[in-house]
């Protein structure tokens, strides 16, 4: 049976590869692709999330998402992600028109549809699902689980203590944290892991097909951009996401409890982790705290080389 799944994302060069990885994977059922403001603001998220999934031949509607946090001011990741929020890479343009319905009303319709099988992947800001939640309150009860690119339990990467999705709207990531969905939080601990390195590069950009070029493009830029901060690699955060639903044993998790900093004058958008449990409270999430990371570089290979070697 096939996992039905709603991408949600802010494409975004790593969402790209994320979007490549399982958008025509056989054991799942993309049902659609929500855009959401993050990376770049929504109408070229959502440019790009036509034009990704056309390039890998995937008709999966688009349904466009939230334009602006809820309340707080939109602040894009125009310096990683470039003003088209593709960097240098240029696609064809997709002519598919966007789904007549928007993102809140997708995810409403599908949790609705595959009640109790309905997977969300988030990739960029959680707007989108807070949304539909303050929409439709009782889909709490029908969403089976939310896979999380975001937060962390230690440092932060847009500011000291926050990692960009959760900090770019903290009052969304509390909705979402707080609504009792069960939650797989894919954070900077786990995704500071996640690096591809050359040479796993270069393999990648030996598949002869377009998709794997695009893949490795990506990779290379990415490399020299993370080697500038220290990392021997080009670090995956939305490919490890997609690879724990694709395969949850490239993590290893810990039930606790996350609380989600929305006033803190230089704490806002932090994932406050209650490791020893001091507070007592119930966990809401399984926080990723380590990777197989083999593993994850096996399925991103596989995923690349099933468009064609
Ligand atoms: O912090 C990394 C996250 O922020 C990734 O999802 C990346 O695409 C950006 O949205
Ligand atoms: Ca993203």
């Amino acid at each position: 049976m096939k996992k039905p799944i709603i991408i949600d994302c802010d494409p975004g060069l790593d969402d790209a590869i994320a979007i490549f990885m399982i958008i025509n994977n056989p054991n799942f059922n993309i049902r659609a692709v929500t855009p959401v403001a993050g990376n770049q603001t929504v109408d070229k998220t959502s440019k790009n999330a036509l034009d990704l999934t056309d390039y890998a031949g995937s008709d999966v509607p688009v349904a466009i998402g939230a334009a602006r946090p809820l309340f707080k001011k939109l602040v894009t990741a125009e310096h990683v992600h470039g003003k088209t929020g593709l960097g240098d890479i240029s696609l064809p343009h997709s002519h598919r028109a966007f789904s007549g319905l928007n993102a809140f009303e997708m995810i409403y319709q599908e949790a609705e549809r595959h009640e109790n099988e309905l997977e969300i992947i988030a990739l960029g800001p959680l707007t989108n699902i807070a949304i539909t939640l303050l929409k439709y309150p009782d889909i709490k009860e029908k969403i089976k689980r939310i896979t999380i690119m975001g937060g962390s339990c230690g440092c932060g990467n847009d500011t000291p203590a926050a990692e960009f999705n959760i900090y770019a709207d903290s009052d969304a990531a509390k909705i979402v944290f707080d609504s009792g969905i069960p939650l797989t939080m894919v954070g900077l601990d786990a995704t500071h892991k996640a690096m591809v390195y050359e040479e796993e590069i270069n393999e990648i950009s030996g598949y002869n097909n377009k998709v794997a070029q695009v893949a490795a493009r990506i990779l290379t830029n990415s490399l020299s951009f993370c080697r500038k901060h220290g990392f021997e690699g080009s670090v995956m955060h939305d490919p490890l996401a997609m690879a724990c639903v694709m395969d949850p044993s490239v993590i290893s998790t810990k039930k606790l409890r996350v609380d989600i900093e929305t006033k803190g004058a230089f704490t806002n958008g932090k994932t406050v982790a209650d490791i020893f449990n001091v507070t007592g409270k119930k966990a809401n999430a399984d926080v990723a705290m380590d990777i197989n990371r083999e593993r994850f570089i096996k399925i991103l290979k596989k995923a690349m080389m099933d468009y064609g070697v």
